[in-house]
């Protein structure tokens, strides 16, 4: 199975594509180390977080508009403004309230929201941990806080795994997206395995019989969706995400965990009309779906089956708190207070409110695509996000 490169990309500069052919280099001597070929899962971790070279862990600019991507916190502060008030009545109920973020980017989500949270009246004493996978990011995300907000900076902790026990928010945006994915595909005789293998110079997809974990997984899958995928039918899952939702789950006493991305529930995902799949790459503002090309310089990245990682949820004790769409979430947490304001702005500072709460809220935008899955364990308050609306039915 090999995929084409029919589409143009920007022409990357020279030290971009020189340290994609070091990438290279990398996943060449990882595959020739495994006997001739890997995972897709084990391909996306290296081009993603190979220590100093994967797209996350070297220091190429992201996110942003001079990046590949921009997500919400880079769009508006009003966006951590909004889920900073969506988590202060379950932080009112705690004795030592703090956040827990993962995957925090730029830092720009943290200081939107300990702003928020520091305002006079506000909840006061409130500790911020970042678990970033990326050490590069986490100097980013330091240097960013610092200078910001360097009066707070000391309630910033950067920490290297999950606390044994947490109490608090836990809250990750677009975090999901990025954990790596197997690739599979579904033959009568079975469930391939998705591999990639060296080709010339390059790198090629191979099928392979698929191990009995990837097996199974499909099976229940299929045994949710009541139905066997038809032959040939190909498509993503994640592995590695239930397991880090039984991981926030073990760990977390009491509190609400929100987690913001793109996705669907799992009726959706693995539709008929799906049967490519939901993998994406992204380069400087393109997108495209030939992930062997530009490795460790262009983003990978696939949507969220939400179904099964509420299923996982459920399977470690949690709460489903509420699960909807980015716009109903920032509708239902008060984006009108701000627009209550633009009689006191600038006719520039107008426009661009509206132009940032339109990039947030339309469906054409990250409106509709982008959801927010809460899930909860002994609080009372249930953030009032979820009461705008409710998608929970999608999810079965
Ligand atoms: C698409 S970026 C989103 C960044 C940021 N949250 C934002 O919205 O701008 C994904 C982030 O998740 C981090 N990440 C990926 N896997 C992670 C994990 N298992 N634990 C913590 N962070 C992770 C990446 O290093 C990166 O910072």
């Amino acid at each position: 199975m090999q995929q084409h490169s029919s589409f143009s990309l920007p022409e990357p500069d020279a030290d971009s594509m020189a340290h994609s052919e070091r990438v290279a280099d990398h996943l060449r001597a990882t595959i020739r180390d495994a006997g001739g070929e890997i995972s897709f899962a084990e391909y996306m971790h290296h081009c993603l977080y190979a220590p100093g070279l994967g797209y996350y862990s070297a220091g190429s600019r992201k996110f942003g508009r001079s990046g590949d991507f921009v997500t919400a916190p880079e769009i508006s502060s009003l966006f951590g403004s909004i889920v900073a008030r969506q988590c202060t009545d379950v932080l009112g109920e705690l004795e030592s309230p703090a956040i827990l973020e993962f995957g925090a980017g730029s830092g720009k989500l943290a200081v939107d929201i300990l702003r928020e949270l520091t305002q006079p009246g506000a909840v006061i004493g409130c500790n911020y941990k970042i678990l970033e996978v990326s050490a590069d990011l986490r100097q980013r995300q330091e240097a960013c806080i610092r200078s910001a907000m360097p009066e707070q900076a000391g309630r910033v902790e950067w920490i290297d795994a999950i606390p044994a026990e947490f109490s608090g928010v836990v809250i990750a945006n677009e975090v999901l997206d990025a954990l790596p994915v197997e690739r599979f595909v579904r033959r009568d005789a079975g469930v391939n395995q998705v591999c990639v293998t060296t080709s010339g110079p390059g790198f090629e997809l191979v099928e392979r019989p698929a191990p009995d974990r990837l097996v199974a997984a499909v099976g229940a899958i299929e045994e949710s969706l009541g139905d066997a995928l038809p032959d040939g039918y190909a498509s993503e899952l994640s592995l590695a995400a239930p397991q880090w939702i039984a991981d926030i789950a073990s760990a977390l006493r009491q509190g609400l965990v929100l987690l913001f991305d793109y996705g669907v529930g799992r009726r959706e995902y693995y539709a008929p009309e799906r049967a490519g799949g939901w993998l994406r790459c992204h380069f400087r503002h393109h997108a495209h779906d030939d992930p062997l090309v530009l490795p460790g310089i262009q983003d990978l990245t696939t949507w969220v089956d939400f179904t099964a990682i509420a299923e996982a949820a459920d399977a470690n004790g949690l709460d489903i708190a509420g699960f909807v769409t980015q716009a109903q979430f920032l509708i239902g947490g008060g984006v009108d207070r701000y627009l209550a304001e633009f009689a006191n702005l600038t006719t520039d500072a107008r426009l661009k409110l509206s132009s940032e709460i339109k990039l947030l809220t339309l469906p054409s935008e990250m409106g509709e695509h982008f959801k927010c899955l809460g899930l909860s364990r002994g609080v009372l308050a249930t953030p009032s996000a979820f009461g705008f609306a409710d998608r929970i039915t999608s999810l079965g």
